[in-house]
Formats: C-alpha cells, structure tokens, sequence
C-alpha cells in the first residue's frame, strides 16, 4: 500500500514515513506519482478546507491512501492571526528570519504573547472515505529571534512546559510534542485501522 502526500517537503514525508514504517505502507511525495506538479490555490477560511482542497486534488489516484496537510500559528494578541494565512504574513517574499522579525514587530507593545501552532491533517482513503485530524500546540512568543533549527516561526515559540524555543530544541523534541506530530500520530492511527481491515 502506497500512502502519497501533497507536499513538496521531503521532512514531512521522512516524518510519516518514520510513524508508519511497521505498517508496510510506502509514503512518497505526489510529485513522484504524477509526474507534475499540481497547483492548489488555498483559499479556504480554515485549516481543514485547505487541506481538504489539498488531498482532493490527488482523489483520482484511487487505489492508494492520500494526505495533506496545512498548517500555521495563531497569535492571542493579533486575534488568532496569521493562522492560515502564516505562510505569506509581511509579504509573500520575506525570508522566514524576515517574518519573525515582522510579526515580533506587530507584537512589540504586547504583554500577553501566548500563541498556538496547529496543524490540521486530511486524508482520502482508497475506499472514498475521509478523515481529518488535528493538533495543536500552545506556548508563548519570545521577544528576540533564538535558535537555528527547524523553519518558519519556531525560533520564536516556546512550548509550554520549556524554557527554549523550537528552534533550540531541536527535531527529536519539537516532533514528539509539535502540532505536526501529535496530528500524524493520530492520522497513523486511521491508516493503521484500514490496513488492518484490508487483512481481515
Ligand atoms: P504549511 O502548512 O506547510 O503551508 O505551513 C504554513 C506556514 O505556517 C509555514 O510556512 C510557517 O510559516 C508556519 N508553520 C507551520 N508549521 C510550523 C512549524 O512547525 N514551525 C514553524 N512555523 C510553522
């Protein structure tokens, strides 16, 4: 069983790859399947329609698992922005230590800096059926870029129960309590219940 994944980020399919390696599941990048790039314009007003935009467009490729995912983090103080519009916040151009530096801007006279990262996961399974999952992760803003790994806002977030940022922690501990993780785990888990119908 194929499991393909709209995404151009080899990082996200190593992680789900990792999640399902005893399941006898191959994941692969839907670039490598269709041969092409397709282009999905996210326009959705949540989460989940991006990500069930995303995983609709691979609906034809019937005979294996699909899954996308669409992402961001939500501000306190900005009213839950920039949520789903996180990727282009300041300027569809800006380098992601850019974009740091532009939301640390517009939350520079803030006191309260709490913000959450979610992650809404969509998935097609080859009998037609849909699922989403979801996760999130709460923490507080800093005032000053920290750290080196990871990508996007994580040099800025640090999550509850840490005192150093994504960027600081690194990958081992940013997945296992990340958005990211915590909604691949749970979508592992529908993938892991098909599979095991398919053997009954
Ligand atoms: P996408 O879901 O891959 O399109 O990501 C949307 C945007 O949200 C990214 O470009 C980042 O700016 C932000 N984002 C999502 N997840 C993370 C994360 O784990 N760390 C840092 N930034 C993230």
């Amino acid at each position: 069983m194929k499991c393909i994944i709209f995404t151009n980020n080899s990082k996200k399919c190593d992680e789900l790859q990792a999640i399902l390696v005893d399941q006898s599941i191959h994941v692969m990048r839907y670039k490598e399947v269709v041969g092409h790039e397709i282009d999905v314009v996210e326009d959705g007003v949540t989460f989940e329609e991006n990500a069930l935009k995303k995983v609709r467009a691979l609906s034809h490729l019937k005979d294996d698992i699909k899954l996308a995912d669409d992402s961001g983090i939500e501000v306190d103080c900005l009213d839950g922005n920039p949520g789903i519009y996180s990727a282009r916040y300041g300027g569809e151009d800006l380098t992601d230590q850019e974009r740091c530096g532009y939301l640390l801007n517009q939350i520079k006279d803030k006191s309260n800096r709490k913000a959450q990262f979610r992650c809404v996961i969509a998935m097609i399974f080859p009998d037609g059926t849909e699922q989403v999952t979801e996760g999130v992760v709460k923490g507080t803003l800093t005032q000053d870029i920290r750290g080196n790994s990871g990508f996007g806002y994580d040099p800025l977030f640090i999550p509850d129960g840490y005192d150093q940022t994504f960027a600081e922690l690194g990958p081992e501990i940013k997945y296992q309590i990340s958005h990211r993780g915590q909604a691949l785990a749970k979508a592992s888990h529908h993938i892991k219940t098909f599979c095991s119908t398919l053997n009954h």
